[in-house]
């Protein structure tokens, strides 16, 4: 399984690398405004660091604009991945450009049917939003359960990117269901590696060592 950040913030990215916890990574225009920097500087700075994909949004939902857009972002290096909104015009743009071999990843899905749609368009990776589904009482897992399903029945090739992750029982039913990638706030990361009785098995280990004689 792969794990991505979702994240523009530098730092942060960096960190994940360190750790080697990060296979790529997802902005958004929210989390690009978050960093208070231009798009241009958070390009520069995200695309030549991160060796893995790193998906980049369109900001239309016009489908020349589009287009127009995704050239741009695709120049920028070769492990861009132009992120596309699931509408109309979202998905011409990415017949297009998955006609021309440019990756793409198919944003902002809530529904099994949206994801067909995506595989259908020919989209690199389906994002769906787990979390803004779970805030409106829906159920984000059953969603990706259905789409892993669906996709395996006819061996498409989208992967299946599970976003708005907000904490890590999403990451362990994610794994369990078979996603391909999952993109983690860093919050979320941070949290996977934490538990109590690591922290006082290891409180143990320590004081029990300082018991050994040294000679
Ligand atoms: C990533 O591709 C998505 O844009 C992101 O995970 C959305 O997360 P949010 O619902 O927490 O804003």
């Amino acid at each position: 399984m792969k794990f991505f950040i979702d994240s523009a913030d530098i730092g942060e990215i960096r960190e994940a690398l360190a750790m080697g916890m990060c296979d790529g990574v997802t902005t958004n225009p929210s989390l690009v405004a978050k960093t208070g920097k231009t798009f241009q500087t958070v390009i520069d700075e995200i695309v030549h660091t991160v060796p893995g994909p790193v998906s980049l949004e369109v900001t239309t939902n016009s489908y020349d604009e589009m287009l127009a857009q995704s050239e741009e972002l695709a120049s920028y290096g070769d492990n861009v991945v132009v992120k596309l909104p699931l509408t109309r015009p979202g998905l011409r743009a990415c017949k297009a450009l998955s006609e021309k071999s440019i990756a793409t990843n198919v944003t902002l899905c809530f529904s099994p049917n949206q994801a067909l749609l995506a595989a259908k368009a020919g989209a690199t990776y389906i994002s769906p939003f787990v979390g803004r589904l779970d805030d409106i009482s829906s159920e984000g897992m059953a969603v990706v359960e259905d789409i892993v399903q669906i996709y395996n029945n006819y061996d498409m090739e989208t992967q299946v990117l599970v976003a708005s992750v907000r904490h890590p029982q999403h990451l362990v039913e994610a794994a369990r269901l078979g996603a391909h990638v999952a993109t983690l706030p860093l919050k979320v990361l941070d949290q996977m590696f934490n538990h109590p009785l690591t922290d006082s098995g290891l409180e143990r280990f320590m004081a029990d060592w300082e018991k050994v004689p040294t000679s």
